[in-house]
């Protein structure tokens, strides 16, 4: 695997490649656990040659969020991407991204960022896709693959692809998790054993909604009302649980019975801020 500090490097490093090969993309902020590799893998199966990166976007965290304690874990992920085959691994510093105070900027439509999770973290989407895109300029891949369990950032760049006309196919991972049920996630690990115990019970919650409305329920916020009072119980502090239409995670009303739905959650568990969803 070929490791690209610079823009420069990384653009002739695939400067050939490109004209007979197919490129994917998985962008990441390190860290790297299974579902990352997961994308990895499945980004093979889309493209002739694979890229990584691994770039903590300052842009994307709020003034008291764990920017500075985001775990960064470089030469454990380089022997993880290299294992899963990766073929080129950019990993620029902020010097290299942002040489200047980044003035330009991906901003979408409101309903899809200042909801949910843009609630709690007023900014986290603008700076999510700006990076985003400006990734995207830098690689320049064909297709580009990221996991479902940030299933509003999914959201958004699809929307953004789709309105800005990017030639890249967007390809989901489904998400993956420990065999108790807890997603994967780099946040993971600051939680204390105990917390980890507790941890699934988010899951669980989302897989009893998604039990009631197959079986029929229709009064969702009753049961939106219940998983959160059931987390709370136990010592969480939910943000959200909210069931929404999967295609602008708009609120979705029982009555509009065609809308592909998704119910999702996040909750701080401890410090620890945790999501996950699942689509019905
Ligand atoms: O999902 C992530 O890890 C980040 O939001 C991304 C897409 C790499 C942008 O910084």
């Amino acid at each position: 695997m070929q490791i690209h500090p610079t823009i420069a490097g990384l653009r002739a490093a695939l400067a050939d490649a490109r004209h007979q090969a197919r490129v994917a993309f998985v962008p990441t902020m390190g860290n790297l656990h299974d579902g990352h590799i997961g994308l990895m893998r499945k980004a093979r199966e889309h493209a002739d040659v694979v890229v990584a990166s691994i770039f903590v976007n300052r842009l994307q965290f709020g003034p008291n969020e764990d920017f500075d304690n985001y775990p960064r874990t470089f030469k454990d992920d380089c022997a993880r991407l290299a294992d899963a085959g990766v073929d080129h691994l950019f990993a620029p510093d902020e010097k290299e991204m942002y040489p200047t105070p980044q003035r330009y900027h991906v901003e979408a439509d409101p309903a899809h960022t200042d909801i949910l999770d843009g609630a709690a973290r007023p900014g986290h989407f603008r700076g999510m896709a700006t990076v985003v895109l400006k990734l995207f300029n830098i690689v320049q891949p064909q297709v580009a693959l990221f996991g479902k369990k940030d299933y509003q950032q999914l959201m958004i760049l699809r929307n953004m692809v789709r309105e800005l006309a990017l030639p890249i196919e967007i390809v989901a991972g489904e998400t993956t998790r420990a065999d108790d049920g807890l997603a994967l996630s780099s946040r993971n690990g600051y939680l204390s054993a105990a917390e980890r115990a507790e941890a699934p019970r988010l899951n669980r919650q989302l897989v009893w909604i998604r039990e009631r409305i197959v079986g029929g329920e229709r009064d969702f916020l009753r049961l939106e009302t219940e998983a959160v009072a059931e987390l709370a119980a136990h010592g969480w502090h939910p943000d959200y649980i909210s069931i929404r239409r999967r295609s602008d995670l708009q609120p979705a009303k029982a009555a509009q019975g065609d809308d592909a739905l998704v119910v999702l959650g996040a909750a701080k568990l401890g410090k620890t801020r945790l999501i996950d969803n699942l689509e019905i």
